[in-house]
This record gives C-alpha cells, structure tokens and sequence, in this order.
C-alpha cells in the first residue's frame, strides 16, 4: 500500500499522535490525503436514469448495410466492435430499488473505428411528451415532490398523474408504462428502442430513415406486479444480481440489432408524423431486419469507474449516422453534454478510459480540470503554417457531414398540426396485448390512480382512456368507483380516420 504520492505505508491503523493518549498531529500526511479523499468521493447522480448497472461486450455485423449506410461498424459481416451498455430505471435514485413500474434505459456505446456511437435508447419505442423543452416539467412530476421529498414507488403521486393527464401526448407512452413491459423480469429478458428516426447515410450522400431495436435473444419476458412487490421487498438488487450471476456464470446475454428502413415517400404515406417520439413505425408496415448481434460477456472491473462514469450522449454518432430534426432528439443532444460536464467535473469526462474512444483521436481542445490529453507540441490552433507533425492534427475530407437537409420556415414556438393524434397508437398497442395483458394495464391504471388522492385528476385521467378502449377506461373507472364515467377528453384532437380500429 502506498499513499497517492506512493510512498510506502507502514501503518494504516493508528493516526499519528503526540504520546498514545495524545491529540493527532496535522503532521500526519497519510491520514490527511486518506480522510480528505474519503470525504470527497461523492459525485452528483444522474437527474435521471440514475440507478443504473453497466456491461461491457461487442456487437458483431451479421448482415451488412453497406447499401445503405457508410458507417464502418455495418459494413463488413463478422466484425466486432467493442460496446459498453448501461441498463437503467428512470425516475429512482441511485439507491432505489430494481424491480419497479418505470421505463428502464438501455443506453449502448459502440466504440467504432470511426469514434464512438452512442445508441442512448429505452425498453419502449415511444416517448412521454414530444418537444424537448418540456422533459423538466416532465421529469419532475415523475421524481419527488418538492414538499415533501417522497422517493420513487410513487409513479403513483399526484404530480406525475396531473402532468400526464394534462399532457394527452403522454397516452401512448403511459399505456407502455401501465403495461407489463414496465417490470421486466430482468434486463436480459428487455428489447431496446433507439426511439427516435434517425437517419443513415450511404458512400453517395442519400439518407435513408431508420428505426433501432433491439430484441433479446432469451425473448421478452416480465414479472406480474404481485411478484414485482415481493421482489422488490427481498431483493432490492435482484435486476443488478441478475446480470453479475449470468454474465459472471458464463451464460452471456444477447441482442440482435433489427432495423426498419424507409424513405421519404414511404414516410410520408403514414398517418403519423414519423418525427413524433410518441409514434412508433408499425412492424407490419415496416418489418424489421436483423443485421447484428450485441453481446455482453465482461462485467466491469469497477463500478464507479466505468458504470457511474460512462457518459453516453445522443449527439455521439459517426459517419453514416445521422439525426432527424425531431424536436425531442434535437433537445436531448444538448442536454446530455451539459448535463455530463456538471456530473463529471468539467469539459474533459471523454478521457475518462470507459468515455475514451478506441480509435485515435486529435483536436486542439486543451486545459481544464483533469486535462489528460493536451495537444502535443508548439501548435494548438488551426490553421497553422507548421509543417506535420508540428502542426497537429488537419481537418479530413472523409470526416463527418451532416446531412444536408433542405429547412425553410418562419422561425415560431408552435407544434406542427402532424403532432396532434395522441390516441390511435394507443389504442393499436392496446388491442395488440393479450386479454391477460390487457387486464395487467387495467388493474395497473387502477392501482395507480387510486394512490392519487385528487379525484379530478383521476377522471382526468379516464377521459383520455376513453380515446384509447372504452372498456379499457370502464374497467379504470369501476375499479375507482367513478361514477358516472367522464366525458371523452377534449384537448386533442382524437382518433386519425383510416387506421386499423
Ligand atoms: C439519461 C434515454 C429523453 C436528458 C438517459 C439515459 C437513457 C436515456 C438511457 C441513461 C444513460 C446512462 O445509462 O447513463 C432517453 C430516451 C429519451 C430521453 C430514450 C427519449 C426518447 C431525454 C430528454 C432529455 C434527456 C428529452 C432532455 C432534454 C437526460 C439526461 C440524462 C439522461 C440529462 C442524464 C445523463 C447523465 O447524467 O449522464 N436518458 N432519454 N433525456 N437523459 Fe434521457
């Protein structure tokens, strides 16, 4: 054992001190640097998504995509690219228990030969709301009151359901939270959405839309809120453990990468706006294909050092991967940025080793806290007439581009009219479920909304479950005692004619 400055210890039991019975001298460098370091191994949690558990494994290209992207990591079949994955409850604390009625992250890095890609999805395709200027109003209705502090369990609280119901974007997303898919029997058994439409670009510069999924191998499996309850009373970890006892056995969980490709006409053939985070592409419409496997076989060595440092971000893409101008996305790439350089101490968290990409990587970025990799040599602006390798890094004809979308339009704070079907898919992905399924949704509405104690709120909440199955919202009321049923909601507008019933 030595200390930070690594001189040896010889004794790391007793402090240093004026006689046995003596006051401890500030001579005592050891104990100093021990306690100082102690008190200050703290870091801010994630103001969301911040319990979390983390693996490390590889994706490998099964089927390549060459036609229609660039990027190297879908070009060559059989190659692996080294990927570090952080699963994740959204609205806990960083102590709060696994096995809870949230959506769970399922946040990917791929560090490609081209730089780092983060994939920073969930275990549900849609989202809550549709522009990102209202994800703090959102985020806290969903956390903690600010009177009174009350942690997680309460989905349930008043704040969360007056947001939502005041919210009829929210509809789709909270039927998938109210549905089993929000208490995963474990993370191996989860499929993982990208969420948004992004975009891939080929070798000529034509964009092709695509949606990320991915499907696990063991298939998809949840627990019922019965089980859920006593789980969570036993085991608060039991997601964690679950992943350290498979990957840790040898029994390595796994993915398949599924892509839905379509193009512009096809895009605008549906009757939903396909930059709408609340919309999903329908697979029957847009089957997916499957172009790789996503495998984790290594746990990290150290948890803070890997899984509560790792960073990933949206804006994390390479050559061939683009984004769409949906206003969620467009919000999250600055978020998790600035976001990050507060959690993580300053602008230099990427050379953090789990942050790092594997690939070299140059620029004349420099100093600041924890500066690790400063420019070498005289040059640290550009340009420069110093010859290489003097003058640093050039800029490269292959780097990146972005997409060179044609944008025109009054500069206003205004919601497109495509935005405004908040039930129809709502109510595919209701009718989509198994009648027991349907029956976990309803008896989930109905133990949630009971811990609401505003009655307003709950019939609220009904009146927009009578755009999305009017049995649905009956079985909600009876199980409340709301009598009579409200009227239908009225906020949006409702369901959009010509889609399947
Ligand atoms: C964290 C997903 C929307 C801000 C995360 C994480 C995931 C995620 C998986 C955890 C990352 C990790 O494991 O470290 C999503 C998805 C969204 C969404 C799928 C919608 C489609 C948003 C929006 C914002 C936002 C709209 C803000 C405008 C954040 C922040 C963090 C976070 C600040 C914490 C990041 C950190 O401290 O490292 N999100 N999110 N997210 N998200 Fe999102």
């Amino acid at each position: 054992m030595t200390t930070q400055q690594g001189v040896a210890v010889s004794d790391d039991q007793n402090t240093l001190r004026a006689g046995a019975n003596g006051p401890a001298l500030m001579e005592d460098f050891h104990f100093r640097e021990k306690i100082f370091h102690f008190d200050h191994e703290r870091i801010p949690e994630r103001v969301v998504h911040a319990r979390g558990y983390g693996a490390h494994g590889y994706f490998e290209l099964t089927d390549s995509l060459a036609d229609v992207c660039k990027a190297d990591i879908f070009r060559n079949v059989g190659e692996r690219t080294p990927a570090f994955v952080r699963f994740s409850t959204v609205a806990g604390n960083k102590g709060s228990a696994d096995v809870v009625r949230d959506v769970r992250g399922f946040a990917v890095k791929l560090y490609t030969k081209q730089g780092n890609w983060d994939l920073v999805g969930n275990n549900i395709p849609v989202f809550f709301i549709q522009d990102a200027i209202k994800f703090p109003d959102f985020v806290h209705a969903a956390k903690q009151a600010p009177d009174r502090d009350f942690p997680q369990a309460q989905t349930a609280h008043d704040n969360f359901w007056d947001f939502v119901s005041l919210s009829p974007e929210a509809t789709h997303m909270v039927c998938w939270a109210m549905s089993d898919r929000a208490i995963p029997r474990s993370f191996r058994f989860m499929e993982g959405f990208g969420v948004h439409t992004f975009r891939l670009i080929d070798d000529e510069g034509r964009s092709t839309y695509v949606k990320f999924h991915w499907k696990p191998k063991l298939g998809l499996q949840s627990v019922v809120w019965n089980e859920a309850l006593k789980i969570n009373g036993a085991d608060p970890d039991f997601h964690r453990r679950d992943l350290w006892q498979s990957i840790t056995s040898g029994n390595f969980p796994e993915w398949e990468l599924g892509v839905q490709l379509f193009d512009d006409e096809f895009a605008d053939s549906f009757p939903f706006d396909i930059l709408d985070p609340t919309k999903l592409i329908p697979e029957e419409l847009v089957p997916v294909r499957r172009v790789g496997r996503l495998v984790l076989d290594r746990m990290p060595d150290n948890f803070f050092a890997e899984t509560e440092q790792v960073a990933f971000c949206t804006q994390n893409v390479v050559p061939g991967i683009d984004f769409t101008n949906d206003p969620l996305l467009q919000g999250r790439n600055f978020s998790y940025l600035d976001t990050q350089t507060k959690r993580l101490g300053g602008p230099n968290f990427t050379h953090i080793p789990i942050n790092a990409p594997k690939c070299p990587f140059h620029n004349f970025q420099q100093d600041g806290h924890m500066a690790m990799h400063n420019p070498k040599g005289r040059a640290n602006y550009e340009p420069n007439s110093w010859s290489q390798p003097a003058g640093g890094p050039r800029e490269s004809a292959d780097g990146y581009r972005s997409y060179p979308d044609t944008v025109s339009g009054q500069k206003v704070r205004q919601r497109s009219e495509s935005f405004a079907d908040h039930y129809s898919q709502a109510r595919q992905f209701f009718i989509s479920q198994t009648p027991v399924e349907q029956t976990h949704m309803r008896d989930a509405f109905v133990f949630e909304l009971s811990k609401v104690e505003t009655p307003a709120i709950r019939a609220r909440m009904v009146s927009h479950l009578l755009h999305v199955d009017r049995g649905l919202a009956e079985g909600v009321a009876k199980g409340l005692g709301l009598s009579p049923l409200p009227a239908p909601a009225t906020a949006a507008r409702p369901v959009v004619e010509g889609l399947p019933p």
